[in-house]
């Protein structure tokens, strides 16, 4: 009797919790956006589509963690005036954290953009109608990683050269954290289902 009384309930609170774990996960919307948007202009240039790069990718998500704190103005992003883009102190140990190093990555271009709200129509604007547009607008470049934090956007381009390559690739699979993650999640939800169960 208590069981069958708690059975909807049950049920509703695991929806839920399921629902609310896939959004927190599924946060790489703006991204994809940006991903297939830069793609678009690379064919509208006549230029081969970018592959993704996973070192890149984890570069983009470091450095966007380092910007995410920073006000976006009128100076910032991809309107710095070349010549004053900040120095992080510690970038060989955030290459190190995507077993990157400085060799590996000299040739690469690393483009930070801050737009509020990371609004998908400005955010493409910054990079294909700002300075960026020189880099996008160059076959030397093969693949990029994304990564963003709050107001802030990365995008790492990467070559085929050894010097811009960023892949003394390692097996460290992000998929695989990811998947922990959202496992965990799911044990959660069934772990509390079966406490309501049981209680
Ligand atoms: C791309 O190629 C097409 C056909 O060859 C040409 O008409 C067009 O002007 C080219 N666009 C650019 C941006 O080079
Ligand atoms: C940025 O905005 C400030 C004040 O709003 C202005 O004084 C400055 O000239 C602007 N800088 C650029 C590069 O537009
Ligand atoms: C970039 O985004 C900012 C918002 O932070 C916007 O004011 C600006 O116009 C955008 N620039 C371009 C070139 O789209
Ligand atoms: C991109 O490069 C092509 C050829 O190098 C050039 O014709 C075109 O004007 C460039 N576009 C931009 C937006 O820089
Ligand atoms: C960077 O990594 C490459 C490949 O793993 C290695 O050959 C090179 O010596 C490293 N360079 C530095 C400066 O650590």
């Amino acid at each position: 009797m208590a069981i069958n009384n708690k059975l909807p309930l049950l049920l509703l609170l695991s929806v839920v919790i399921l629902f609310l774990s896939r959004t927190v996960l599924s946060d790489t919307d703006e991204e994809d956006v940006l991903f297939t948007g830069i793609n678009s202009y690379r064919t509208s240039q006549n230029l081969t589509t970018l592959n993704k790069n996973k070192n890149a990718e984890c570069l983009a998500d470091e450095l966007a963690d380092q910007f995410k704190n920073k006000p976006c103005t009128n100076e910032t992003g991809s309107a710095t005036v070349p010549g004053t883009e900040p120095q992080f102190s510690d970038y060989p140990n955030i290459l190190a954290k995507c077993h990157l190093n400085v060799s590996d990555t000299r040739d690469g271009s690393i483009m930070p953009a801050c737009v509020p709200r990371l609004e998908s129509s400005l955010v493409l604007t910054n990079f294909t109608k700002s300075q960026y547009s020189m880099s996008l607008n160059d076959s030397k470049f093969t693949g990029m990683g994304i990564g963003k934090e709050d107001d802030w956007i990365v995008v790492v381009l990467t070559t085929n050269t050894p010097e811009g390559n960023y892949s003394p690739a390692t097996k460290q699979d992000s998929n695989g954290f990811t998947f922990s993650v959202g496992l965990f999640n799911y044990l959660l939800a069934f772990m509390l289902s079966f406490c309501f169960f049981l209680c």
